[in-house]
């Protein structure tokens, strides 16, 4: 793929990953079945209208099932939550197993213990070289005033002190 000279993926993957992010899970219940993934690209954009982001690789499997859903629940993960994000991350089957979940009648997923809660619909899906970068419209908002948060560091976990 012809790129941008001195600007190779590795040098690019290493240099984005210097910016410390949060993780969050986006999930969904789709044709009953809980579908969603780990994402550190979660941001917020808006207070009013209330909106958020994050963006999603066009080669994503998980995608194109998750955009079909009427709400897509955003769960910001706690500090204990590390082995959860990479079960998030990891085959599709088995990315909800154990995990304490709440499913709202429009089929929302969220985690119980997490730090933040959102029930979002998508706005608006922008196509952004290999990934698509989706626009989120808050419905509801929630938060553990005290929870720690998970941080995601250099491809790393680290819990917020
Ligand atoms: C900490 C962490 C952060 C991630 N962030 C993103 C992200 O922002 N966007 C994305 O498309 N995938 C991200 N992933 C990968 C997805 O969680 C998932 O593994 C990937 O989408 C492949 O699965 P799929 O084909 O089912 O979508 C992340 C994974 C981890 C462990």
């Amino acid at each position: 793929m012809p790129g941008e000279p001195g600007l190779d993926p590795t040098l690019l993957r290493a240099a984005f990953g210097a910016f410390p992010t949060g993780v969050v899970a986006i999930a969904a219940s789709v044709g009953g079945r809980a579908v969603g993934l780990a994402a550190s690209s979660f941001t917020s954009v808006s207070l009013a209208p209330p909106l958020v982001s994050f963006s999603v690789a066009t080669t994503s499997r998980t995608w194109p099932a998750l955009r079909r859903a009427p709400r897509l629940g955003v769960t910001v993960l706690a500090g204990h939550h590390g082995a959860v994000a990479r079960q998030l991350a990891g085959p599709a089957e088995g990315r909800f197993t154990g995990l304490p979940l709440t499913t709202t009648a429009d089929g929302a997923i969220t985690l119980d213990d997490g730090v933040a809660w959102f029930d979002t619909t998508i706005e608006r899906a922008v196509a952004a070289g290999d990934h698509t970068l989706v626009l989120l419209r808050l419905h509801s908002a929630a938060h553990a005033a005290d929870a720690a948060p998970l941080v995601f560091h250099r491809s790393g976990f680290r819990p917020a002190v």
